[in-house]
């Protein structure tokens, strides 16, 4: 039987604020339906729209949270020219039959007096986006963290391409007693293997053709070391890696192997799951990928 939208005809229904949101989940709760929370930026592409098709498939219903989150963003970082796409967003959504959209305002989320943050350590202090971006894991986990107890649903869904975002919302959703469960996204990626982000969109056509080294660099270190490499040869891999990203014209930030469930270094040769993990920029843009060894 086909599922009723929420509310009137429009499908998705858009909420901005959260007693509204609170309201149109009640009412599902009502009818005993599951709630999936997607939460994005906004600046949807076909990545997000695999992690609502996947959220779709785990359960009844789907919220879909846009909210470009300043308290993520530095001072000199892109918060500004971040893409907004609000309109677009919401069609491609409603192609979906996603259900619900939720929209807040910067300052329903951060109103006059805000003063609590959530820092989180353990993988949030890898020292990877973390040494580039500081504040980046305190503004993700407290939006986070106020995302789902605003809408309190029963899975929410984070790509791997954040690789180590996942592992921090995963912890946070543990430490913190909170019932939803977090179920991960895989990445999806362009014909040549570079990973869609709503930030690709800054790269200049020469930029964009340097691109996808990082994910063949990443495909061939992750070969390498799964053919035997001991300790001290991941870190000649490691080398010659970083070595093809700066040939192609990146300032690589990192590229590193790591624990793929705590990402720390590794300590011991022989050590498994790997993750490679690989942040460079180009140009006025920086990437990040990931892949599993
Ligand atoms: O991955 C993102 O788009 C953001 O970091 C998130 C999780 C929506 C928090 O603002």
């Amino acid at each position: 039987m086909a599922k009723r939208p929420i509310g009137a005809r429009r499908r998705p229904r858009i909420v901005h604020t959260v007693p509204a949101l609170r309201k149109a989940l009640a009412d599902l709760r009502k009818r005993r339906e599951t709630v999936a929370l997607v939460p994005t930026m906004g600046a949807l592409h076909q990545g997000h729209l695999a992690l609502v098709r996947l959220a779709q498939r785990r359960a009844d219903r789907v919220v879909v949270s846009i909210f470009v989150n300043p308290t993520q963003f530095a001072p000199h970082e892109d918060l500004k020219t971040y893409p907004r796409t609000f309109a677009t967003d919401v069609a491609a959504l409603a192609a979906l039959k996603a259900d619900l959209v939720f929209a807040p305002a910067v300052e329903t989320m951060y109103p006059e007096g805000f003063s609590t943050r959530i820092v989180p350590e353990g993988a949030a202090k890898a020292g990877l986006e973390d040494a580039f971006r500081p504040h980046f894991f305190a503004g993700v986990a407290t939006v986070v963290a106020k995302l789902l107890i605003q809408c309190a649903p029963d899975i929410a869904v984070f790509g791997e391409k954040d690789f180590q975002q996942l592992k921090v919302v995963t912890r946070l959703a543990r430490d913190l007693d909170l019932a939803t469960r977090i179920v991960a996204g895989a990445i999806v990626r362009e014909a040549d293997g570079l990973a869609l982000s709503s930030r690709n969109r800054y790269l200049k056509p020469d930029e964009r053709a340097k691109a996808l080294t990082l994910y063949r660099v990443l495909v061939r270190s992750a070969e390498k070391i799964a053919a035997g490499a001991d300790g001290a040869s991941i870190a000649a891999v490691l080398d010659d890696g970083r070595a093809a990203i700066a040939a192609a014209g990146f300032a690589v930030d990192y590229l590193e192997a790591r624990n793929a469930e705590t990402l720390a270094p590794l300590a011991a040769a022989g050590e498994r799951p790997i993750r490679l993990l690989v942040a460079a920029r180009i140009g006025g843009t920086r990437l990040i990928d990931n892949v599993g060894v």
